[in-house]
């Protein structure tokens, strides 16, 4: 049996994330590549709801509080997506563990402390980072509803993702025209399953 793919979209907000990743599993299952759509934070389980409440300003959470709560709530999903990738089936994942280090660090939590949590974590096959400049973002339908579109704080999370990247990464220019981003993203998930058919790699961890 081959296991699946661990696809990750990582990106500012407003970055069109969703969009894309849900067109991916869309033609990943149109080809007949079983594909399951991820996204974190999971806001329907219970840490998810306590999330929800910090991230739509109902509740304060400290900094740090937050923090583990958001690796937590990945934590949760950990035994079934390891089955999942076992099983054959890839993931498409909307956010991981980089944006719970982009997002804290930016606050000016420690780099280290902010990865501590997330070690451990299943590591992600490939990552396609959806760049778009924050003025751009925030000219997007919806911006500025949760407590972390602002675009000082935006500016400052796009320079740590930029820091961790490595050469699993793919910048993609998020600007670009819907379908144009979808086509790019559709050569490079090709190209990553044809990677994976040649290496038969086993999944690794954070
Ligand atoms: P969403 O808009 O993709 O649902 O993400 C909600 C917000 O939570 C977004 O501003 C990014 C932020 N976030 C963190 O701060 N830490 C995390 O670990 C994750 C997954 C998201």
């Amino acid at each position: 049996m081959t296991r699946g793919l661990f696809i990750l979209f990582e990106g500012c907000d407003r970055s069109g994330k969703t969009t894309q990743s849900t067109r991916l599993v869309q033609a990943l299952d149109d080809s007949g590549i079983k594909a399951k759509l991820l996204k974190f934070p999971d806001r329907t389980t219970a840490i998810g709801k306590m999330i929800d409440g910090y991230l739509t300003q109902k509740s304060k959470l400290s900094d740090e509080a937050i923090h583990l709560l958001f690796s937590a709530n990945r934590w949760e999903a950990m035994n079934q997506m390891r089955a999942d990738l076992e099983s054959g089936i890839t993931l498409v994942v909307d956010r991981y563990a980089f944006s719970g280090v982009a997002f804290s660090a930016a606050k000016k939590l420690d780099f280290k402390w902010c990865k501590a949590p997330d070690v451990g974590l299943l590591a992600p096959d490939r990552v396609f980072f959806m760049d778009i400049h924050p003025d751009d973002a925030a000219k997007r339908d919806g911006y500025g509803e949760e407590i972390y579109e602002k675009r000082e704080f935006q500016i400052e999370v796009r320079v740590k993702f930029f820091s961790m990247m490595d050469s699993s990464w793919s910048v993609v220019d998020a600007n670009k025209d819907a379908d144009e981003i979808h086509r790019q993203i559709m050569v490079l998930t090709k190209r990553a399953f044809k990677k994976q058919e040649e290496d038969q790699s086993s999944i690794s961890s954070l």
